[in-house]
């Protein structure tokens, strides 16, 4: 149910979007007045307009409003762009989604309040180091150090674009305390934190579990955005008020 509301569903709000803004498009083109006449580039923009204000009205997340408004020029000018164009698109994508096929982690971002109330709990526990075990671009690194500046923010990230481009967030962002490291997950040593929060897959949250168990000091938290470790009951869990009902599962680590 959740793979459905987060992976199939949005993409279905984006062909509903696209399907009642060609409508309008078509219903609107014949009653034009005479002498107006737009290139169908034009029309093919404004019709991808509609559907990002649609999606904008359903929810969809800010990264579908690229998506849908180029999405009806994309589909009729596909040919116009050079073969070598594909090919640079494949190179971001393989470089930026690197850990899809192997780990079975795909790229998506926790949202403002998600952060904000991961801030919150850092700082209601009083936790002194924070990790993001696979940081992707940064957002919570930055998010977090800025709201807490007395904390030493790490993100951890093995997907080159995603780590160059959140080193250049945190750059910009002047976020003293906030690092970005290339280095896989499985590498990072757990018991350097008070706060280790992840956001991946079902797939690495029974390893991981067992990871944190090992090295992760007690009394420190492991926090889970969505994903649960099968068959363990976490100390609590954080219901943040955001679009997607976004569920933090805290794990306290015992002695
Ligand atoms: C769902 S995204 C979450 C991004 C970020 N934590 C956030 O919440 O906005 C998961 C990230 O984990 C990264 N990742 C997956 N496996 C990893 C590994 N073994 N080591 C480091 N990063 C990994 C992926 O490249 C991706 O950027």
């Amino acid at each position: 149910m959740l793979m459905f509301r987060r992976h199939l569903l949005p993409w279905l709000k984006v062909l509903l979007c696209q399907g009642l803004a060609l409508a309008i498009v078509l219903a609107l083109l014949p009653m034009l007045p005479e002498g107006w006449r737009f290139g169908p580039g034009w029309v093919l923009l404004f019709e991808g307009a509609l559907a990002a204000l649609f999606g904008l009205v359903l929810r969809l997340p800010r990264i579908f409003l690229p998506i849908q408004l180029f999405l009806p020029l994309l589909v009729l000018y596909s040919d116009a762009l050079p073969g070598w164009a594909y090919l640079v698109a494949f190179l971001l994508c393989l470089l930026l989604y690197w850990n899809s096929a192997t780990e079975q982690v795909p790229l998506y971002l926790t949202n403002g309040r998600t952060a904000a109330a991961l801030a919150a709990l850092a700082r209601e526990r009083g936790a002194r180091s924070l990790a993001d075990l696979g940081s992707g671009l940064g957002d919570v690194v930055v998010r977090v150090a800025r709201a807490c500046p007395d904390v030493a923010v790490a993100g951890i990230e093995t997907a080159p674009l995603a780590f160059a481009l959140s080193r250049l967030r945190v750059a910009l962002a002047r976020a003293g305390n906030a690092r970005i490291h290339y280095r896989s997950l499985w590498d990072e040593d757990l018991a350097a934190y008070d706060l280790v929060y992840c956001f991946l897959s079902p797939v690495p949250m029974p390893k991981l579990y067992e990871k944190a168990l090992r090295e992760m000091r007690p009394g420190t938290l492991l926090v889970s955005n969505s994903f649960i470790v099968p068959d363990v009951a976490p100390e609590r869990v954080i219901e943040v008020e955001d679009g997607r009902r976004t569920r933090l599962h805290v794990y306290r680590m015992r002695g």
